[in-house]
């Protein structure tokens, strides 16, 4: 059955020479079966364990193996073919989340020490995603202080190690050193992506930009892509809210299990929120909605006629001021796009339109978030701020989410004492 927390996630499973190596090719059944996409590393000494066919056919995509390949590096160069010629830069941006199932004690030697010589251990060393290691060992491999010293390493850097698990082992021995089960590692790597923070909550969210029509043809717009909402979306989805989206018209997918609703111009957005506020706990403004629409919509296309032309401009409603005022009102977190004095700009904005958290970005410089994959926000409060640095909005939704989860549930404490 589908999960919705590993629902189109990107996961690479490395694999190394161990005996439990023939358990990985259940792993990635069972990863697929519950909505992941999966590609596979595998070491020289994985491949003595289990074909490559094994992997290629459960995961549908072709398997990795070599660190310097010609065919990946024609394919990264150019541009073309991606897909089946990744190079390990790609794998590794392009995962989700790296697996290593069975992580032998090599492996884990390697990855402490950063070494790069093969293709796994160089995705592992040029990737920021979330790292999650399975060892399978020898019992005395494994409580060898070596081995002991590197797990105390990797966790500190964040690593999550899953097992080992007591047992026979292949040598013949019983201990510490068996890979655990692959339905254990799944809930795992599921339990990676779902933080929760957001159970129980229901989520209004716009996005995108309003188009305020001229006429038949034209609209005022700007140039907000939607990346940062619809992130911010996924994210929520993941921590177990409920979601509406609410958005213009962007060139993005619409995350799995969350309520899009499409809208043109600021009035039919005001409209599409009053219509599902009332049930909401949470709202959050990432749209960039058009302050004023013209006065007058022409029905005719206008004409080219004098040399100068002026459109009267009217004010639209402020739906993110409009939801944090009313009754009973939602959580309410805005969005700020300054192009100066984000401190002082962005946090007027959160006193003006009253709302419980202001997320500040910087617009209009060389890193402007928008359309980019990349933001970088201070979050504004009544009585603190907090930068999250640079990184995909992806990254940005999930630390902003967690943080909204962590606000959220702090003020339902102090009300419930009051
Ligand atoms: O969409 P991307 O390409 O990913 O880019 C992301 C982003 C730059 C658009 C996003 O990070 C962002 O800053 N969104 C807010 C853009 C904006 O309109 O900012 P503002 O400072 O003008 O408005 C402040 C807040 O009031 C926003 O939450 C906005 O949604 C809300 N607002 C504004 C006017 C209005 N009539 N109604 C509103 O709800």
């Amino acid at each position: 059955m589908s999960d919705i927390t590993l629902q189109n996630r990107r996961i690479l499973l490395g694999v190394c020479g161990g005996i439990a190596a023939y358990k990985s090719a259940e792993l990635v059944r069972l990863l697929v079966k519950k909505g992941a996409e999966v590609r596979v590393v595998m070491t020289a000494a994985a491949q003595q364990f289990v074909g490559e066919l094994t992997f290629q056919a459960l995961s549908a995509n072709p398997v990795h193996t070599k660190l310097i390949d010609l065919e990946s590096e024609l394919g990264v160069a150019t541009g073309e073919d991606t897909v089946t010629g990744m190079g390990h830069i790609e794998l590794a941006r392009w995962a989700d989340l790296i697996l290593v199932a069975p992580a032998t004690a090599d492996l884990l030697s390697r990855h402490t020490a950063g070494r790069a010589d093969d293709l796994l251990a160089a995705v592992l060393l040029a990737s920021r995603a979330p790292k999650l290691f399975a060892p399978a060992m020898n019992m005395e491999m494994w409580s060898n202080s070596a081995t002991q010293q590197n797990i105390s390493k990797l966790t500190e850097r964040g690593v999550r190690i899953v097992g080992p698990a007591s047992g026979e082992q292949a040598c013949g021995d019983v201990g510490l050193g068996r890979m655990v089960e692959p339905d254990q590692i799944v809930e795992e790597v599921s339990a990676k992506f779902s933080t929760g923070a957001l159970q129980g909550e229901s989520l209004v969210i716009t996005a995108g930009a309003t188009r305020e029509p001229l006429d038949p043809v034209r609209f005022i717009s700007n140039r907000s892509s939607g990346k940062m909402g619809f992130a911010i979306a996924q994210a929520a989805v993941d921590a177990g809210a409920k979601v509406t989206l609410i958005a213009g018209d962007c060139a993005l997918d619409t995350p799995d299990f969350v309520k899009r609703v499409v809208v043109e111009s600021a009035e039919q957005m005001m409209s599409a929120v009053e219509e599902v506020i009332e049930n909401a706990t949470l709202f959050i403004g990432t749209a960039a909605v058009a302050d004023y629409r013209p006065a007058k919509y022409k029905q005719h296309k206008i004409k080219k006629s004098a040399d100068t032309m002026t459109i009267e401009l009217v004010k639209n409603r402020d739906i993110l001021a409009e939801v944090a005022a009313r009754k009973n009102s939602p959580y309410s977190v805005g969005f700020a796009a300054e192009t100066e004095n984000l401190a002082t700009n962005g946090e007027g904005k959160r006193r003006s339109k009253g709302v419980d958290i202001v997320a500040a970005n910087l617009v209009g410089g060389e890193d402007s978030p928008f359309g980019s994959d990349e933001n970088e926000v201070t979050l504004y409060w009544d009585g603190g701020e907090k930068l999250l640095k640079r990184s995909s909005k992806t990254d940005i939704a999930r630390q902003l989410i967690e943080f909204i989860g962590l606000r959220v549930r702090e003020q339902k404490e102090e009300l419930e004492k009051k």
